[in-house]
């Protein structure tokens, strides 16, 4: 089985349509993008293309690579000041002389709709009303729409960065699954996906999940895809993988379109006022 995140993003981001639909205020998205890295811009672009179909005000903030600390956070407050953007994000990875979890404390909570802020990590994980992480929601939502079960499996997570592994780890925990966390100072890999019921990868190491790796039947879940040759491959080995695998993800086509359609989402409910007291 294939889990189509491209079909399902269409159904979110045209739910979102029509609610909208009538409404005389605009919702309002930003993103801000530090330099050109050919990956943030695509992901932007994306991000775009989605809130003007949904009907957003999509506001594209560029600031050069040689950008301040400084000056970013002065970007930051002013989007946390405007009355007409009700979500903003700040595109990652930023250049290496900026502090990332400084810009990311930065954005006023009840605008993170991209949910790395410390307030929403935190109130998730404790199952209170948050901005949830695009990429780990949008994966929960995937296998929600295909009933594939998290309760008491035994879930890997490969990859443990602070925008998917974990706080995928933590829904998954919250959905009472059984998590392991794996990574790259992880002993041995096969020994863990082997086991599992649900393995998900975000680590952006081409091909590093192969079929000698993982049990029968179960299902995979890919959040990579780097370029190489015109091409977007993922950490899965999608050809050996789907021949033994009961439900796979496509690179492209899966995850991807996942995070765009939940970060829209996120903005909707943002800007409903649903986390004004945050
Ligand atoms: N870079 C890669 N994925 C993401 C994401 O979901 N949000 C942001 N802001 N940057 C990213």
């Amino acid at each position: 089985m294939l889990l189509d995140g491209k079909q399902l993003s269409v159904e979110i981001l045209n739910s979102v349509k029509r609610k909208l639909a009538g409404k005389k205020r605009k919702v309002g998205l930003a993103v801000i993008l530090v330099g050109a890295h050919p990956a943030s811009v695509a992901y932007v672009r994306q991000k775009k293309l989605a809130a003007e179909k949904v009907g957003f005000a999509f506001h594209e903030v560029k600031l050069p690579i040689s950008v301040s600390e400084a000056r970013l956070l002065r970007a930051i407050e002013k989007l946390n000041c405007d009355k007409k953007i009700h979500g903003f994000i700040v595109q990652l990875p930023l250049p290496k002389k900026i502090d990332t979890r400084k810009v990311l404390a930065a954005i006023h909570p009840a605008k993170d709709v991209d949910g790395f802020h410390p307030l929403n990590f935190g109130r998730g994980f404790l199952q209170l009303p948050a901005l949830l992480p695009a990429t780990p929601a949008g994966i929960l939502k995937l296998l929600d729409f295909y009933k594939i079960p998290l309760k008491g499996q035994d879930v890997c997570v490969v990859g443990h960065s602070n925008i998917v592994g974990k706080p995928l780890a933590m829904l998954l925990l919250n959905r009472d699954a059984t998590v392991t966390v794996c990574h790259e100072f992880t002993k041995n890999l096969k020994v863990h996906t082997k086991s599992a019921d649900v393995v998900i990868s975000a680590t952006g190491v081409p091909n590093l999940i192969r079929a000698s790796m993982l049990k029968k039947g179960c299902v995979v879940v890919d959040c990579g895809g780097v370029k190489i040759k015109n091409k977007i491959v993922g950490d899965i080995d999608f050809d050996s993988v789907k021949k033994i695998a009961r439900a796979i993800t496509p690179v492209p086509g899966g995850v991807g379109p996942m995070t765009v359609a939940t970060l829209i989402e996120n903005t909707y409910f943002a800007s409903q006022n649903n986390f004004e007291f945050l």
